[in-house]
């Protein structure tokens, strides 16, 4: 039997969905506000606005499930979809993991650690919360930040002043800054009957605020660790009783893990399921979402991800190498844009930093056109 699943948001993550679900007999309905949208190769693409309601109710006609796969889904879209077919994750996921003082304070409520935050809606208050925090700290817009934008380091006195003319004057949170060993995530998908599986926590490289790196399972994952990473987000899918995959970011402490950001959505950090894992979390989702039986989490070995940002490596450069698996998202190369990945997996860990050498210098060296 087919399933029509209608997706709010039509980039690479919507395409994976896509890609995912045509075996298990899914059919596809985008929308999105770009014509040329990634997700259009594999479904049908509405081009409409994600705050259109008409739009949303065109991609959802005829649907068995509705989801999303960017979390800036206006929460009212989501929700006026809900007369017709279930929406899945529940769309008070989107109203969370928009604002950073309701997504640390839900955190906190529910037991889970994250750094100390205040919110700011004021120079003045500003102030206060340095007062509180101390420095160095954090200033990050409570809405709309995404890649490291809308932030600004405080780390003396002098910066308080300029930081919060440049984010705008617009409400705020301030945080401790972490002193962190490394950055983790872990993702996670919970069935419609309650079950959570987890894949391993993986180890997350930046660059200018970026994802540039994945190592999965983290480099050194014990099952300690493993333990603390899923107790920072398994009490909030079963609070929210999600359906659908979720990630929370994770600074690693070595003896703590605090709890930074909740993404209500398949992941950046998460693209190596795809050959790294039994199960994707593209398809987990989907079996989620459809009331289908989870698949394992577990990975097939040690794998890394590397995001090709800006301009695609030289295709056949990577293909040469043993082990590399490339996601080309058909976007036109911009600077600071991802328009493709490359999963690199091994036997075993020295194999897979021998291979993944010659793909970061293949994404490195790739210009653009
Ligand atoms: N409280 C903090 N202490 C130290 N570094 C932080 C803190 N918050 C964020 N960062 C750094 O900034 C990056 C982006 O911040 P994040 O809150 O994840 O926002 P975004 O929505 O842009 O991903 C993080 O991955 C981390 O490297
Ligand atoms: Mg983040």
């Amino acid at each position: 039997m087919q399933a029509r699943v209608a997706v709010l948001g039509g980039g690479q993550l919507g395409w994976m969905l896509g890609l995912a679900g045509i075996p298990l007999g899914c059919e596809f309905t985008f929308l999105d506000p770009g014509a040329g949208a990634t997700a259009g190769a594999v479904g049908e693409l509405i081009v409409g606005a994600l705050d259109d309601v008409a739009a949303a109710l065109r991609a959802a006609t005829n649907a068995t499930v509705v989801t999303y796969e960017w979390e800036g889904v206006p929460a009212a879209t989501a929700r006026a979809l809900e007369s017709g077919a279930p929406v899945y994750p529940p769309p008070e996921a989107l109203d969370i993991a928009q604002d950073r003082i309701v997504e640390k304070t839900k955190l906190r409520d529910l037991g889970i650690a994250t750094a100390p935050f205040v919110a700011v809606d004021s120079l003045d208050d500003l102030h206060a919360a340095v007062d509180i925090i101390g420095l160095p700290s954090i200033l990050k817009t409570r809405r709309g930040g995404y890649d490291g934008k809308g932030q600004a380091v405080l780390r003396d006195p002098a910066d308080v002043d300029g930081a919060w003319p440049r984010l705008g004057a617009v409400a705020s949170i301030l945080e401790g800054f972490v002193p962190f060993d490394r950055e983790l995530s872990i993702v996670a998908v919970r069935a419609r009957d309650g079950e959570i599986r987890c894949w391993p926590a993986v180890e997350n490289g930046h660059r200018d605020g970026i994802l540039r790196l994945t190592r999965a399972p983290a480099p050194g994952l014990d099952d300690a660790l493993q333990e603390r990473a899923e107790a920072a987000i398994r009490p909030l899918l079963e609070d929210l009783e999600y359906v659908g995959v979720c990630c929370v970011e994770l600074f690693d402490l070595g003896d703590v893990v605090l709890a930074n950001e909740i993404a209500p959505r398949v992941h950046n950090s998460g693209h190596w399921t795809i050959e790294g894992a039994e199960t994707s979390q593209f398809e987990n989702h989907l079996r989620a979402i459809l009331g289908m039986p989870l698949g394992s989490t577990a990975p097939r070995g040690p794998s890394a991800m590397v995001n090709c940002i800006g301009a695609m490596p030289d295709r056949d450069a990577i293909l040469r190498i043993p082990g590399a698996h490339l996601h080309d998202y058909a976007k036109a190369a911009r600077p600071g844009r991802k328009v493709g990945h490359v999963t690199v997996t091994a036997p075993e860990p020295e194999t897979l930093e021998a291979r993944l050498r010659p793909v970061i210098a293949l994404c490195d060296r790739a210009v653009l056109p």
